[in-house]
């Protein structure tokens, strides 16, 4: 069986000053006393340049990046502006930009595409609405959205992929353990059908109302190799217990 290197991830969405930069900080402190993980951030932009030198051996990411190399897109960061400024991985598709920024998963893939092209690693999210899981729909849902979204060349090298159930997000509803068993085993499935072997090898993370609490649960299931943590990734002293649940 191959051995997936757990990897804890926060996304700070749209928080974070230089005042918080102490955190950042603190969770690095963490993060070097873990040898056998990955921890990664995905900060504000604006936070980007001043995190690299105090996170140690946490990677540095940001939220999004548009999908051209450069142009007239006011307002959008590239992937090498990303790179630029200290950054070595990003997030695409997270459900937030799906919804409010009308991103499909076409644009997401090519999101990825440029990422990758950037030599930056990625975290790609997935998930279903309320309605869908209600409906029964979930896996087949998701499982289309993920062949929709998978880049070109997709390798577990630089690509994750995060299962981030939209109504779990930020609500502190989760999903029962077996749901997320069943939905990381389906998705490893569909990776297989996508990418063969190196489906094996590729990480798949939780997120959603992931805590110190629920982390050990969560994370002990066989197709579960860490989470995307939104809210509890904030400060040391909630990121920490998730850490340590590893
Ligand atoms: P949450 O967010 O942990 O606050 O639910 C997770 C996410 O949106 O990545």
């Amino acid at each position: 069986m191959v051995q997936r290197r757990p990897l804890i991830a926060g996304n700070w969405k749209m928080n974070g000053l230089a005042g918080q930069l102490s955190e950042i900080e603190g969770i690095a402190a963490l993060a070097g006393a873990r040898p056998d993980l990955d921890v990664a951030l995905f900060l504000p932009a604006t936070l980007i340049g001043a995190a690299v030198p105090g996170a140690g051996k946490v990677t540095i990411g940001g939220q999004d990046c548009h999908a051209a190399e450069s142009g007239a897109f006011t307002g959008s960061i590239s992937a090498a502006m990303l790179q630029d400024a200290g950054a070595r991985a990003t997030l695409v598709g997270h459900s937030e930009r799906r919804t409010y920024q009308h991103e499909t998963s076409a644009d997401i893939s090519a999101k990825a595409t440029r990422a990758h092209a950037q030599g930056l690693s990625v975290v790609l999210c997935v998930g279903e609405d309320a309605a869908v899981r209600d409906a029964g729909k979930a896996e087949a849902w998701v499982r289309d959205q993920l062949l929709a979204s998978l880049p070109d060349g997709a390798d577990a090298a630089w690509l994750t992929i995060a299962y981030e159930p939209i109504w779990a997000i930020g609500t502190g509803v989760i999903p029962t353990i077996g749901q997320i068993a069943d939905m990381h085993g389906a998705l490893r499935s569909v990776l297989a059908s996508m990418i063969g072997e190196d489906a094996q090898a590729m990480r798949i993370l939780y997120g959603g109302s992931v805590t110190g609490d629920n982390a050990a649960s969560i994370l002990g299931l066989e197709d579960v190799d860490g989470a995307l943590v939104g809210g509890a990734s904030l400060t040391a002293a909630k990121f920490g217990p998730i850490i340590a649940a590893v």
